[in-house]
């Protein structure tokens, strides 16, 4: 196993190699069978199930991850792969801050990339939430609307 100091006892590097193997097989599986999407070092998946947002964060939460949040394009493709497959928006896990008009990450960080819809988002303060359209595109809306649940990990 790469990274290991030297003096790592052989037994449990050993361990640690079966166990890294036996993870990259599961991926393999879940892969293939169209049940993960990796991209970066995040893992999405969704239960399939179309909830409002709070109720998507819990499902997150619960599973030990959260709500899909692209910090890039490749990250927002991903998502977007899910979102069609499913024919569904998505919301994301990009929230209106105390400014109205201005979003940021759950942990109240400033957005590093968007992809909002033209003239998007034009809620001022009436649409706390993003989804995600079709196209890729993001849209603010309220937050009690039925969405599919896409989760990180
Ligand atoms: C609205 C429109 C609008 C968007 C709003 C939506 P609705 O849909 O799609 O373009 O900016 O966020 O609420 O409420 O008129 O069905
Ligand atoms: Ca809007």
């Amino acid at each position: 196993l790469q990274g290991l100091p030297a003096s790592v006892d052989p037994e449990v590097q050993e361990s640690l190699h079966v166990l890294t193997h036996r993870i990259s097989r599961l991926e393999g599986v879940l892969t293939l069978e169209g049940k993960i999407t990796e991209v970066g070092g995040k893992i999405l998946t969704t239960n399939g199930k179309e909830v409002n947002f709070e109720s998507t964060l819990k499902a997150c939460e619960h599973a030990g991850g959260s709500i899909a949040t692209p910090k890039n394009q490749e990250e927002n493709d991903a998502i977007l792969d899910i979102v069609k497959q499913f024919n569904r928006y998505a919301y994301l896990g990009i929230r209106e801050s105390d400014v109205p008009g201005e979003f940021q990450y759950l942990d109240g960080k400033p957005l590093i990339y968007n992809n909002w819809y033209t003239s998007e988002p034009n809620g001022k303060g009436g649409e706390n939430c993003v989804e995600m359209y079709i196209d890729g595109s993001w849209n603010d809306r309220k937050c009690d609307q039925y969405r599919l649940t896409i989760c990180e990990f």
